[in-house]
């Protein structure tokens, strides 16, 4: 298994290129299972969750090609022949947004078989209101053997509630409804800049998709889709990331190719926190040369503080002077990451959703475990402000999300190294 070696002590400085957002590649990938046209992606991460889906799609039967050299972060999803639309478990257990292609399958198909994800280390996770939504556009479910099978003639249009807000439930069931017969009105629905992504890639299928962009999504469902090509949105977890890593090292760091738009709830919490920012549409340029003080954070749903930006938040709080509050209210158990950087060194006292951090506490290099996506972020932003050499295990769940990180930090400063197994070369299989 992987690790990464760190030596903190550097400030980051100079220019880091943020890649495409693999929280709106997955669903956009899934879209194309609704249509026997191709459909061709640009900017999608090389992160390890696109290779599951490709084998996800590649085992119903699509035929699913990436790009090399510098077409590498282009791909071309044609689902023309969809032998078996399921999926099982051994993908979906890595990988939640499996259940991403519940909704496309029964819509195109009539039929779909998915494993039910199973627990997560970030909660329950569960998948109910995916289920409900289907069932509300008149599929008839069931579960057995851990499977989760929904059928239809057809799918009809219905009006749906989200009784709570969740982004992939938003997603699935938006592209079930592109094709169910009638109108669909979803209300409460995820207003995440992934999930419109996802509908303008839709509407470039031919969908009839209105409300982008709100929480409303009002859906005139149509006979078929048509191939489309689009280009993904920018990482704003990673670009975040990056601008936590140049504020906490005390760099001078610009992190261009992003949409600064999606990054202003982050932003204006790290101005409150005392970092100097300059924004200008597409980059941030971050100097870490002011003190920093403690803020409260509480995560929200877009446009509110981003749960996926709450762990990296923490590693940056560790270091500012005073006392830094943070309430996560998205998922219970997303704290992993604290009992790690408390082995380092940090201040930091976890009652139910609540975390509060006293600042300005020296962090020490230490082995540490990444226990999820964000938290494995976190970690490696402490390492690179503690005193000596950090070594991070399962570094598994960064490669999960983040394209390269290691090159990345390192073409700015950063003393970070890979060690053990690499990467496998895209296209051939991995663990
Ligand atoms: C997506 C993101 C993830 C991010 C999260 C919240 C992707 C691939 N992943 O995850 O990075 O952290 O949004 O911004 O886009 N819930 C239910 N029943 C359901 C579905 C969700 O109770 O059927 C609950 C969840 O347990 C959670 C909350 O709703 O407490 C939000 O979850 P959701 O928005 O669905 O997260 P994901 O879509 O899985």
């Amino acid at each position: 298994m992987d690790k990464f070696v760190i030596r903190g002590g550097n400030p980051l400085l100079g220019t880091v290129h943020v890649s495409g957002a693999k929280n709106a590649a997955l669903p956009c990938i899934a879209a194309a299972l609704l249509t026997e046209d191709p459909v061709i992606l640009e900017n999608i991460p090389q992160v390890r969750d696109i290779e599951t889906t490709r084998k996800l799609l590649s085992a119903m039967g699509a035929e699913v090609e990436l790009g090399y050299g510098r077409a590498q972060h282009r791909t071309s999803i044609c689902a023309k022949k969809l032998a078996s639309p399921e999926a099982s478990y051994e993908l979906v257990k890595t990988m939640r947004a499996s259940t991403l292609v519940l909704g496309p399958l029964v819509a195109r198909c009539g039929h779909a078989r998915v494993s039910l994800p199973g627990g997560c280390a970030i909660g329950a996770r569960p998948i109910d209101l995916h289920i409900k939504g289907l069932e509300q556009l008149g599929a008839k479910i069931t579960q057995e053997h851990g499977y989760v099978e929904a059928r239809t003639d057809r799918l009809k249009g219905a009006e749906i509630v989200f009784d709570k807000i969740t982004v992939t439930g938003t997603e699935d069931l938006l592209m079930a409804a592109t094709l169910a017969e009638g109108v669909t009105v979803m209300r409460n629905c995820a207003r995440e800049p992934e999930v419109s992504d996802l509908a303008d890639l839709l509407n470039k299928m031919g969908a009839k998709i209105d409300g982008i962009g709100t929480s409303t999504l009002r859906i005139q469902g149509v006979e078929k889709l048509r191939g489309a090509k689009h280009r993904i949105i920018p990482d704003r977890i990673e670009a975040g990331t990056f601008i936590i890593a140049g504020a906490l090292t005390g760099g001078d760091l610009n992190v261009a190719g992003c949409d600064t738009k999606h990054l202003d709830a982050l932003l204006d919490k790290l101005r409150e926190v005392g970092v100097k920012i300059v924004s200008n549409g597409n980059s941030v340029r971050v100097m870490g040369d002011n003190p920093l003080k403690g803020a409260d954070i509480t995560t929200e749903e877009y446009p509110g503080f981003p749960t996926d930006m709450q762990a990296q938040f923490m590693a940056l709080a560790t270091q500012a002077e005073g006392t830094s509050v943070i309430t996560e209210n998205i998922f219970e158990n997303r704290f992993m990451h604290a009992q790690e950087l408390l082995r380092m060194g940090a201040n930091i006292k976890i009652e139910g959703r609540r975390a509060t951090i006293k600042g300005k506490s020296p962090l020490s290099a230490a082995a540490v475990l990444a226990s999820d996506l964000r938290a494995s972020a976190s970690l490696v932003l402490a390492a690179l402000v503690a005193d000596g050499e950090t070594i991070i295990d399962r570094v598994y769940h960064i490669d999960r999300g983040y394209e390269n990180i290691e090159e990345k930090l390192r073409g700015v400063g950063a003393q970070i190294k890979r060690i053990g197994e690499m990467l496998p070369k895209r296209g051939t299989a991995s663990a």
